[in-house]
């Protein structure tokens, strides 16, 4: 509620946790944020038994019902019309009921009769992402994802990738362009191409003796990074960077280093575009799926 700009998305597997819960919370924090939320839709790794009572599921359910809980999720926050709110105290009228939609959805895996409580925010919907790989995956994020979060460990890999799920968002009928693409990565940089390597021996010595860390697909000076970041954007793969870190510095390192260098070659903000978390990614304000 202290920040302006920065936007919040929390992962929720769909295979764990229940639609109208996560439709609520999500919303909520949408409308705390004023229009900065967004939620990672992810089917998750197995490993459920540990923590959740009972085994994974197979492909053959998890995506089913994956399909069903965006379904609700999305249902449920098109709950009310964006003019369904008249609040006239005078003539005693709060709202539109003709503008509320319950939602009344029987599906294999949930039922959910609806509607939310809630109305929709500033940026209408909260920003869906996804992250996965197989052509399961792809069918139902290229109707419903909006961000991508993918492996960043191979260029080429990825540019397959990208192009067969962009050939299936516009099978949808949906814009190429209002999908995302977000590889995850791990850089590491430093002042010079031998201060970047040193830093992976660094880490490296932290670990098991040994180990040998995976060399990141981006490594070097920070002028060799920012080349290879702009080489994916310029590629299309990489409209947004999601950074992981093993360094301490990592962080403050890229921001002081690669950043300026970005900014100069155009391909990263100085200013926040706007104050939702869709109007600084690019999206487009979505419009409510009963008035459409
Ligand atoms: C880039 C990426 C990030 C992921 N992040 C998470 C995560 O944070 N938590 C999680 O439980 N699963 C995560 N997953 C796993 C997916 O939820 C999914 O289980 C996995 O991709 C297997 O499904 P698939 O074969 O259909 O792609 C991630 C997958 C990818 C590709």
């Amino acid at each position: 509620m202290v920040t302006h700009s920065i936007g919040l998305t929390a992962t929720i597997a769909t295979s764990y946790a229940d639609p109208f819960t996560v439709a609520r919370q999500i919303a909520s924090l949408d409308k705390i944020s004023k229009g900065r939320a967004g939620w990672n839709a992810i089917t998750s790794n197995p490993g459920g038994l540990a923590n959740y009572s009972r085994s994974h599921l197979k492909k053959a359910d998890l995506y089913p019902m994956k399909k069903e809980f965006l379904e609700i999720v999305e249902g449920l926050w098109d709950s009310y019309e964006d003019d369904a709110f008249i609040r006239d105290k005078e003539r005693g009228v709060f709202y539109d009921p003709r503008k509320m939609h319950p939602l009344d959805y029987t599906g294999n895996y949930f039922s959910v009769e609806g509607p939310l409580n809630i109305s929709r925010s500033r940026q209408g919907r909260p920003v869906v992402f996804q992250a996965g790989t197989s052509p399961e995956f792809m069918d139902i994020a290229a109707e419903h994802a909006e961000v991508i979060m993918a492996p960043g460990h191979d260029l080429e890999y990825l540019k397959a990738f990208t192009n067969e799920l962009k050939r299936k968002v516009q099978n949808q009928g949906r814009s190429p362009y209002d999908l995302l693409m977000m590889p995850s990565h791990n850089p590491i940089v430093g002042r010079t191409e031998k201060e970047a390597l040193e830093k992976l021996r660094e880490i490296e010595s932290w670990m098991p003796k040994g180990y040998r860390m995976p060399k990141p697909g981006l490594i070097g000076s920070a002028e060799q990074v920012a080349e290879q970041i702009e080489h994916w954007y310029r590629e299309g793969v990489m409209d947004i960077l999601l950074i992981r870190q093993d360094h301490p510095a990592g962080f403050k390192d890229f921001i002081q280093l690669v950043v300026p260098i970005l900014q100069d070659r155009g391909i990263f903000r100085n200013e926040y575009e706007d104050d939702t978390l869709r109007g600084n990614l690019g999206l487009p304000y979505p419009e409510n799926n009963y008035t459409k």
